[in-house]
């Protein structure tokens, strides 16, 4: 979009939000430090003035340090409140391993919690950062995402709920966070799924293992900062092989842990497969095609293993625009064997370091 449909992009969003000015006694405006939901935060606070309130729930599955750094960033543009509720959100979801399962369970707590500050602060509102991809893979049967609620679910929380983005695809929800000044590296930032950093804590949730995902992901994210991908990110789970198998010079572990996908426009369930050796000169990001998407949706290929330890860590690097479809984010095997260095260094307990070489479709860009 050009600077000035973007500012009249802007307006449009602003007048039909302030339509609802008499209408709104407050609303409560969640800001997970994505794009999307700072940037309805903060387009909302412009149409509704200071009947919006800002709030950073903090669930356990968000970065490093997010709440404080974020707080900061919005200075001037918006107060953030930030909220703990991070034992509550772990002691719930601990021990879930289905990935549906987790997703609904983190859906529900996130809703209950919304709820409980929106009462304490007698609103009800709620502005949510849902786009137009959300609402087209949610309606599609891909996945649950978290904030797309449905009639029921708005009935069951009695929420009203203002989505000022919900026409917007990322690319025009970036355009209109800089035109509304937003700091760039927010606006460049990459999305952060609702439910963090739990979906990338493959399987079954607990403490130990998603802490660990956290400390990787400060650690990727700092590596490929700036340089052009559109998301890059670790994933960990078990090193739990299933089967060990060879098609033509290629040999293969199948994985105990379930990975989403998705095939015409519908998700597939089914393991990930880690590529141990390949034929000298084959073309890596070929390879997913030998296998059957719909059993194995991610195929990675081994960047570093050593003989101990108990998990894997998914090096996901992708390119896209919108989100629905993504290719391959290329970094050079020499490259990636440094930064798994880094990171065994960094974590005793990782046995295996695998860059996934799937596009979306038949990949989802996350594991659940
Ligand atoms: P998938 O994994 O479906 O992801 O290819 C597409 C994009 O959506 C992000 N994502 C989410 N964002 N709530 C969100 O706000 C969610 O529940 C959610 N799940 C996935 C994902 O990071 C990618 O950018």
């Amino acid at each position: 979009m050009s600077d000035l449909d973007i500012a009249s992009e802007a307006n449009k969003i602003i007048e039909r939000l302030s339509m609802l000015k008499k209408d709104v006694d407050c609303a409560i405006a969640c800001v997970s430090g994505g794009i999307d939901s700072t940037t309805s935060a903060v387009i909302a606070r412009k149409a509704l003035g200071d009947k919006v309130y800002a709030v950073f729930i903090d669930t356990g599955f968000m970065r490093l340090n997010e709440g404080i750094k974020v707080r900061e960033a919005l200075r001037g543009l918006i107060d953030l409140e930030v909220h703990d509720y991070v034992d509550q959100f772990i002691s719930r979801i601990e021990g879930l391993e289905d990935a549906e399962e987790k997703r609904i369970a983190f859906r529900e707590m996130f809703y209950t919690t919304v709820k409980k500050i929106a009462e304490e602060k007698r609103c009800s509102w709620v502005v949510q950062g849902t786009i137009k991809a959300d609402v087209v893979e949610t309606v599609g049967g891909v996945k649950t995402q978290h904030n797309v609620l449905n009639e029921n679910l708005l009935q069951k929380y009695s929420f009203k709920v203002i989505e000022p983005l919900i026409d917007l695809y990322k690319h025009e929800v970036r355009s209109l966070a800089k035109y509304l000044g937003l700091p760039n590296w927010l606006v460049e930032r990459q999305p952060f799924p609702g439910p963090g950093l739990l979906v990338r804590t493959v399987g079954k949730m607990y403490r130990a293992k998603l802490e660990i995902v956290r400390r990787i992901t400060d650690l990727v994210e700092r590596w490929f900062s700036g340089r052009g991908f559109s998301q890059y990110f670790p994933a960990v789970w078990e090193y739990n092989v299933i089967d060990s198998r060879g098609i033509d010079e290629l040999k293969y572990d199948v994985y105990n842990v379930k990975v989403t996908g998705v095939l015409e426009g519908k998700r597939t369930y089914g393991h990930p497969i880690v590529v141990k050796s390949y034929p000298m000169g084959i073309d890596v990001y070929n390879i997913y095609s030998k296998f059957d998407y719909s059993l194995y949706p991610h195929v990675l290929i081994e960047v570093k293993s050593r003989d101990t330890g108990r998990y894997v860590v998914a090096l996901r690097i992708v390119k896209t625009k919108n989100f629905m479809v993504a290719d391959i984010g290329k970094v050079d095997l020499v490259e990636l064997k440094t930064l798994a260095e880094e990171i065994m260094k960094l974590e005793p307990e990782v046995r295996l370091v695998a860059y996934d070489v799937t596009p979306k479709p038949p990949a989802t860009i996350e594991y659940e």
